[in-house]
């Protein structure tokens, strides 16, 4: 945090170059690049730790950064409206992780509930919740069209959508379960994912400060208590609405708040529904609302980090999207800060399906 606030008060701005132990190709990060939304507090940096070698033969969580194993404190933790209680590691168990609220959802497939141990194939519910609302550091696939989802799980397993920054181990575990699941699998999770609504659990607050935070080693930032606001900048912090449910009981009912640069909201607006000259409007494609049409997703209420992800992704090609690629070509890091923040404070729920 220190060495942070050091480069961010000499106005220095890294243009980093890093080679990896690992053999990964050599990254050059421009001075727009957003490190925030990757869950990254400073740019890339010769020193960075980047994501472990994940081969193709390599188990998917073999992709993760895994530390040493987290004791557990054994205390049974409660939420709100559930009489389920569970240990912090019973709440974080890989391959069945705590269903607190299973009357919010159909029942799970095997693969949702408790993936594959024998195959290092962590649950989809560890990272997306057995309902599907996920977090910043991963994404929301509760109602999204099933045959969007199919798409996209193909799109991870055959290369064509990967992490353009190389810290993020988490895409490219989610890569390699997709390339391990089988095409019975992939319906089932279509099926159960986009039968779920997806529900409101973002806030945007236009601010010129946020909380300072820290971030998990997958980039979830948690704000740290009894410390001073921090100056917000040119970019968007994210943290969960109530970092204790959410960091030691994953609570699948929790939300975000989105802090976002003032003026950042009517700027969205203004390039969402007209384009700004710089793009064209988005709800040709993806509804009035931006709630989505036929398979094409819907891209409102999202945690700004996630939909911000994307965006740069396609930019810089790692996400390959033929349809999408022109629509973001004109746009800068600044003009999708502004978009993101727009989006994420629409309500998921819209008129136009
Ligand atoms: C270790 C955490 C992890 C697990 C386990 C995991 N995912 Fe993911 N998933 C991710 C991450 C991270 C992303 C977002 C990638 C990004 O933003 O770059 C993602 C994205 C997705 C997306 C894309 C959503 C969109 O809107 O395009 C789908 C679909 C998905 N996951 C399905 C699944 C399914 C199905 C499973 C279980 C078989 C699963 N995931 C298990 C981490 C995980
Ligand atoms: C011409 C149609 C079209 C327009 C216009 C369009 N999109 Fe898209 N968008 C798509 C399609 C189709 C996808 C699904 C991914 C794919 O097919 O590559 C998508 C995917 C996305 C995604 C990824 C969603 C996810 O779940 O990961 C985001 C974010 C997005 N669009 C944002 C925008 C924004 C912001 C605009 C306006 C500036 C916009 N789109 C305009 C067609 C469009």
């Amino acid at each position: 945090m220190k060495r942070y606030f050091e480069l961010i008060s000499l106005g220095i701005v890294l243009t980093a170059v890093a080679g990896t132990a690992s053999g990964q190709a050599t990254v050059e990060h421009g001075e727009d690049w957003p490190d925030w939304a990757y869950g990254l507090l400073a740019p890339l940096s010769a020193n960075d730790r980047t994501a472990p070698p994940c081969p193709a033969d390599s188990r998917p969580i073999d992709c993760a950064y895994i530390g040493a194993p987290t004791p557990d404190d054994g205390i049974k933790r409660a939420l709100p409206g559930t009489d389920l209680t569970f240990t912090r590691n019973e709440a974080y168990f890989d391959y069945g992780p705590a269903d607190w609220y299973p009357g919010d959802h159909p029942p799970m497939p095997a693969i949702v509930a408790n993936g594959r141990q024998e195959d290092g194939l962590r649950s989809c519910a560890l990272c997306h919740y057995p309902n599907g609302q996920g977090k910043m550091e991963n994404g929301h696939v509760a109602g999204l069209p099933a045959d969007y989802i199919l798409q996209q799980l193909e799109a991870f397993a055959n290369g064509t959508r990967r992490s353009a920054d190389i810290r993020k181990a988490n895409t490219n575990e989610m890569a390699m379960i997709a390339a391990r699941m089988s095409q019975q699998e992939r319906q089932e999770v279509a099926e159960y994912f986009s039968s779920m609504p997806f529900r409101q659990m973002v806030r945007v607050i236009e601010a010129d400060e946020a909380p300072q935070v820290r971030v998990t080693s997958n980039g979830l930032m948690l704000p740290l208590a009894d410390e001073p606001m921090m100056p917000l900048g040119n970019r968007i912090i994210e943290v969960p609405d109530d970092p204790e449910l959410t960091e030691m009981s994953r609570d699948p009912r929790g939300g975000f708040i989105v802090y976002a640069p003032i003026g950042s909201l009517a700027r969205g607006e203004e390039l969402v529904s007209s384009g700004g000259g710089r793009t064209i409007q988005c709800g040709l494609c993806h509804g009035p609302d931006q709630t989505g049409i036929g398979p094409i997703p819907s891209i409102a209420g999202r945690t700004a980090s996630y939909t911000m992800r994307q965006l740069w992704d396609i930019k810089q090609g790692t996400r390959q999207s033929p349809i999408m690629t022109p629509i973001v070509a004109d746009l800068s890091a600044d003009d999708m800060l502004a978009i993101v923040a727009y989006l994420a404070s629409l309500p998921p729920e819209g008129s136009s399906d």
